[in-house]
């Protein structure tokens, strides 16, 4: 099989206007709620990366009309919370964690089987803490041994609601449990042990649905319609999240991330990046679909290492590899724990972010739960992003204080959130190239 490699070689500016794809977390919503509501759904600035390619092509395997994407946007014929019809085949989610843990809420309370698996990555992720909470409202569910998909789902139409607390605080499994106590009798509530992104919760709002949300908890009572509307999605800040560390660490850098989804659930990389020094400015804030929005201004400035508030873990979890590079560039010593949760996403994010700093010359070292980095000069290497794509794009801006080139395996993946990533990056400042092999 052929893949793609990275090579940065170093450039020290970033400049322009960028405007990075829509976000993946709200396209996934979108397309499940819109073909699940009564009427047509018109999405604006849908991702068309793998993983919501994936929940699209799920949909349509399950009867229903879509649309696109076509510029970002898609046309959904709802069919109804009980018009969706058995799939032929298993749903196959690729990378897509996203796509597979919302899904099995979704189908476990319809009245047909389905069977959802996934790559190779996907394949090795959690799934009995989507399962178990399932399993708790009388869903079927069957996983592997190692409690991983595929799932073969029976389909119960009689789901109990449940009150159930979270293990770990992840708005995928909060977001699943929502799913399915739409379907569920009588009422459904899951309290988080801290706040997660909370488009799920925003979303049904903007369909319609009756939510009763406090601080941690949200309850809503299965039985409901969701009524068909426009969205209108805005540019994914954990894409953007590689330019925000980008111009940060770029000797000379004045760039603007336009029209970038600034929901207080997923601004956490800002948070941390301000506290370390970064000069970074929120322009125009505004709100589009439900979500606030803004353009963000960041200019290069020096860094400084700190001790990451636990608090801002959850806020912040799929940017981590783009902060341990900022951490690498920052002077003196940045400590973060209360990141084991970090060890399950598309790769071990501990372990492969600290063996490619290491790579690069950097001091890191892994502890279980999250990462110690002494900021220093980074050299160059070869990288193994483990077919990981934040790995792939955390690296290659890496590359804006490197000595010299950085070689990036394997980073085909970069297409599920980033597609257009390379031309982006490369009319921003960076000496970036790809190859096959
Ligand atoms: C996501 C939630 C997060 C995040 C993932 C997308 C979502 O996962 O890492 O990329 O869209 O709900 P967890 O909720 O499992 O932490």
């Amino acid at each position: 099989m052929t893949t793609t490699h990275f090579i940065v070689s170093p450039s020290a500016n970033l400049h322009g206007h960028l405007r990075v794809p829509g976000d993946k977390s709200i396209s996934h919503r979108a397309i499940m709620l819109g073909a699940l509501a009564e009427g047509v759904t018109r999405i604006g600035g849908f991702l068309e990366g793998e993983d919501c390619l994936a929940t699209l092509q799920a949909f349509r395997a399950m009867g229903v009309g879509i649309e696109g994407p076509q510029n970002g946007n898609v046309t959904i014929q709802g069919v109804g919370l009980h018009g969706l019809r058995a799939p032929r085949e298993p749903l196959y989610m690729g990378n897509s964690g996203t796509s597979m843990r919302l899904l099995a809420g979704l189908l476990a309370g319809q009245t047909f089987a389905s069977v959802l698996t996934g790559d190779a990555s996907l394949s090795r992720r959690p799934m009995r803490r989507v399962t178990e909470p399932l399993s708790l409202m009388e869903a079927q569910i069957a996983t592997t041994p190692a409690g991983a998909a595929p799932l073969r789902i029976q389909g119960n139409s009689a789901l109990q609601g449940i009150d159930y607390t979270l293990p770990v605080a992840s708005a995928q499994i909060k977001s699943c449990l929502l799913l399915a106590g739409l379907y569920a009798q009588g009422r459904t509530c899951v309290t988080e042990p801290a706040a997660t992104r909370d488009h799920t919760e925003r979303m049904l709002t903007s369909f319609g649905y009756d939510l009763e949300r406090q601080e941690r908890r949200v309850c809503l009572h299965g039985g409901g319609h969701l009524r068909a509307c426009d969205l209108e999605i805005p540019a994914d800040i954990s894409s953007a999240a590689f330019f925000l560390v980008g111009a940060s660490i770029a000797p000379a850098a004045d760039i603007v991330l336009e029209n970038v989804g600034v929901n207080p659930t997923r601004t956490g990389v800002i948070t941390i990046l301000r506290r370390m020094g970064a000069d970074i400015t929120l322009l125009n804030e505004r709100q589009a679909g439900g979500e606030p929005v803004a353009d963000i201004r960041v200019r290069s400035a020096p860094l400084q290492g700190i001790p990451i508030p636990a608090e801002l873990v959850p806020l912040a979890i799929d940017e981590f590899p783009a902060l341990f590079i900022a951490a690498a560039c920052a002077q003196g010593e940045t400590v973060l724990t209360g990141a084991e949760e970090l060890r399950v996403k598309e790769s071990d994010r501990i372990q492969v972010m600290a063996d490619g700093l290491r790579t690069v010359g950097v001091a890191a070292r892994p502890t279980p739960d999250g990462m110690i980095i002494s900021g220093g000069r980074l050299g160059s290497g070869v990288i193994a992003s483990h077919g990981d794509h934040r790995i792939a794009m955390a690296f290659a801006m890496a590359a804006l204080r490197a000595q010299g080139t950085i070689r990036i395996q394997d980073c085909a993946n970069v297409n599920t959130s980033f597609p257009g990533f390379v031309p982006l990056a490369r009319s921003a400042g960076l000496t970036i190239d790809t190859v096959s092999s």
